[in-house]
């Protein structure tokens, strides 16, 4: 896989995120036995010898359930089993997320409360499925969801777009046009999806997938797509209705990852915003868990975070193949 600046899948070395504030790895050695757990977690804390780090993160990938062995191996260490994802396949795969934070940025336990019940709330509706996010959208009128390749977006759209990143994520840490040129120049890694108004052309929504293949230390691979960049215009900056589009836009790459062959889809997804969440329980994805004050998105403009830190915790969503093949059938049969 290319390794490239801005990529939401990140790096298979250990890297500092300098705006982050944290050590983040997605490790590609097969945790086969507990001293290779271990290895791995001296490795993620030496990494950030002497830099200003208040966050360590590392994504592992095992046969079968890590919990045991992180109970065992992280008690007392301030490390966490934050999240998995259940890949499943043949070998029973599965990615773990573990993480540290340092006191200095612990979540305020107010928030905590308020985002695990925002969350319990959405976990209890029954989830729409494609079927009843297709219908929803047959009930919005006057928009077309399109795929956009290397040469779709106009100069026009491309400031389009960045202006309205600028406006959903206010103090966003990169520069979205640049971000927009590494997308276009890579439309295998990046799978694009907008929806256009069909009466002026203008894009309302934007979202992307990041396909990465990974090459596992035993030989294997894995084939992963991670949702980035969701955005819509914000209701009160819109003259037509643009509820749903967030949706429409989620199911429609859930199919690009089917058809792209991927064994899971997954979105990080900011704990205190409940559009975001609601719209991957409506799709059906899975919870994973949630990585504690994992990354820098938007500062405290549109989430209002107590203190002590103003990073953002991020939900893990996730689809396996057999999610995925469910989306599929459920749009064909639509
Ligand atoms: C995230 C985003 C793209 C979602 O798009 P969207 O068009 O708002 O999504 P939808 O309208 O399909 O809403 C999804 C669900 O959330 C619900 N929802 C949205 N806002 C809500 C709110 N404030 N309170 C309760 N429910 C809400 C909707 O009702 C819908 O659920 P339902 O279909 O069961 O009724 C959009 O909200 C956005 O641009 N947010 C700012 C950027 C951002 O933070 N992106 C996420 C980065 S991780």
């Amino acid at each position: 896989m290319k390794e490239t600046a801005y990529s939401a899948f990140g790096s298979t070395r250990p890297v500092i995120d300098i705006g982050g504030e944290r050590v983040r790895w997605f490790c590609t050695r097969m945790i086969s036995n507990d001293s290779v757990l271990e290895q791995v977690l001296r490795e993620v804390v030496q990494s950030g010898k002497g830099e200003k780090i208040s966050r360590f993160t590392v994504r592992v990938i095992s046969e079968g359930d890590l919990s045991p062995a992180c109970q065992f191996l992280l008690a007392g260490s301030g490390f966490k089993q934050e999240a998995k994802i259940i890949v499943g396949g043949e070998r029973g795969l599965v990615i773990t997320y573990i993480g540290k934070c340092l006191e200095t940025r612990r979540s305020n336990a107010a928030d905590v409360v308020q985002e695990k019940s925002m969350l319990a709330a959405i976990l209890t509706r029954t989830p729409k499925g494609a079927s009843g996010l297709l219908a929803d959208f047959e009930q919005m009128s006057g928009f077309e969801i399109q795929r956009v390749g290397p040469d779709s977006l106009s100069a026009g759209d491309v400031d389009h777009l960045t202006c309205l990143h600028g406006k959903v994520f206010p103090t966003f840490p990169y520069d979205f046009r640049q971000k927009l040129r590494i997308m276009r120049s890579d439309p295998e890694t990046y799978l694009m999806v907008v929806a256009r108004s069909c009466l002026n052309g203008q894009i309302h929504a934007f979202s992307n997938l990041e396909i990465n293949t990974l090459q596992l230390d035993d030989g294997s691979s894995l084939r992963l797509a991670e949702y980035d960049n969701s955005m819509r215009t914000p209701s009160t900056l819109s003259d037509v209705a643009v509820n749903g589009l967030g949706s429409a836009l989620r199911l429609q790459l859930a199919m690009l990852a089917e058809q792209n062959d991927v064994d899971v889809c997954h979105a990080e997804s900011r704990a205190g915003l409940v559009a975001i969440n609601a719209a991957s329980h409506n799709l059906g994805m899975r919870l994973g868990g949630a990585l504690e004050k994992h990354l820098l998105i938007s500062g405290e403009c549109d989430i209002v975070y107590q203190a002590p830190s103003r990073f953002e915790t991020m939900n893990v969503w996730y689809l396996d193949r057999e999610a995925l093949g469910k989306i599929r059938s459920e749009c064909e049969a639509a």
